[in-house]
């Protein structure tokens, strides 16, 4: 891991961080630094007797973050595996006390069951606290307060958040400004890395994903669909995964998340439902679309029938982020291939496993 920093001289609220981890490079300009992160990095400054600059680069790497599935490295990867099969094993002996003391603060702008409940969840199983804000309309936000202000005061009341916004791209701002780690719970039509981190957990379990060739076929509405962005970026990671994206034209993956050896389809034909060894299915997402005829054409293209998983391999995994509105009939959910309730389970491990990095217990 190599980094380098610079500050701005005149005042040293602006930093610039180049960062490298094996192939992945990235540049960080933090535009301002909040008081309370300065404050603690100097206080740490002098008590590691380092340098201001290498102690601020050396800050926000420990800050654990977690913003997009483009930060994650296969070997980051494995440990969180790991960490998760651990929390796994943990849960079922009723939890432990390792944050004890410790808020985790969970900032919900968009609706959500699962992700903030078992964000929630898996802080209560560590023993620590919730502080929850999941409704807007009694948030200070509905006054017009922006999230760079809502972030440095909830921040200061805990000691990691968890968030979900409506805007494509916000909880990078919120970490910008957070004196401690932001997990990102989805931004708007943007990403959703926890999430595919906990899907990631579900494939792991049933394939051996990185050691045999793996066909994983994503359906429905991949343009706004955040779990499939990040779930594909993800699967980068892994040798033999070869991806297939079946949609309509107009909610078709975004190019920025495909490549050239994925393959692009628009309908879902018994050869994709024979040859899948993965098929990950989502909700077409009524809220994001600007045109509500357009969401009309679209909102029935692919429903799963019991008729339909019967073609599936036995040994094949349906998943699906949920909520699901029509688009796998319930009579599927017996079938073997139906794993998506396991998989929003696993969040729970996935999240205590997330939130023990974030605060280093
Ligand atoms: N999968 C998911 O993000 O579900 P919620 O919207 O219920 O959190």
């Amino acid at each position: 891991m190599h980094f380098r920093m610079n500050l701005c001289k005149e005042d040293q609220t602006r930093s610039l961080v180049h960062y490298e981890r094996g192939s992945k490079q990235l540049s960080f300009v933090f535009q301002t630094m909040t008081s309370a992160r300065l404050a603690h990095a100097k206080v740490s400054c002098k008590r590691e007797k380092t340098s201001h600059t290498s102690l601020l680069a050396s800050y926000f790497l420990r800050m654990h973050h977690v913003l997009t599935a483009d930060q994650f490295s296969r070997a980051d990867l494995d440990r969180i595996m790991q960490r998760s099969a651990e929390m796994e094993a943990i849960l079922k002996q009723g939890g432990t006390k390792m944050c004890d003391g410790k808020i985790l603060g969970a900032l919900f702008y968009e609706p959500s069951t699962r992700t903030r409940l078992s964000f929630e969840t898996a802080m209560l199983r560590l023993g620590g606290s919730v502080i929850s804000e999941s409704d807007v309309t009694f948030s200070s936000q509905s006054k017009g307060e922006v999230i760079e202000d809502t972030i440095r005061i909830v921040g200061g009341y805990s000691d990691v958040i968890a968030i979900r916004t409506k805007v494509k791209g916000e909880a990078k701002v919120a970490a910008h400004y957070s004196p401690v780690p932001v997990l990102n719970g989805g931004d708007g039509s943007g990403e959703h890395p926890t999430q595919s981190l906990l899907d990631l957990y579900t494939i792991v379990k049933h394939h051996n994903i990185g050691n045999e060739p793996l066909n994983i076929a994503f359906v429905g509405d991949l343009k706004y669909g955040r779990t499939v962005h990040s779930l594909a970026k993800i699967l980068r990671n892994y040798e033999g995964v070869s991806l297939q994206f079946v949609a309509p034209e107009a909610i078709q993956m975004p190019s920025e998340y495909v490549n050239s050896r994925d393959s692009i389809h628009t309908t879902l034909t018994d050869e994709i439902l024979q040859t899948a060894d993965v098929i990950y299915d989502t909700r077409m997402q009524k809220e994001r679309f600007e045109d509500i005829e357009q969401f009309n054409q679209v909102k029935n293209a692919f429903i799963f029938t019991p008729e339909m998983v019967h073609k599936m391999k036995p040994d094949a995994t349906l998943m699906h982020p949920l909520p699901r509105v029509n688009e796998i009939m319930q009579a599927v959910d017996s079938l073997p291939q139906a794993r998506y309730f396991e998989q929003a389970l696993n969040g729970v491990p996935i999240r205590m496993a997330l939130i023990a990095e974030a605060l280093e217990v």
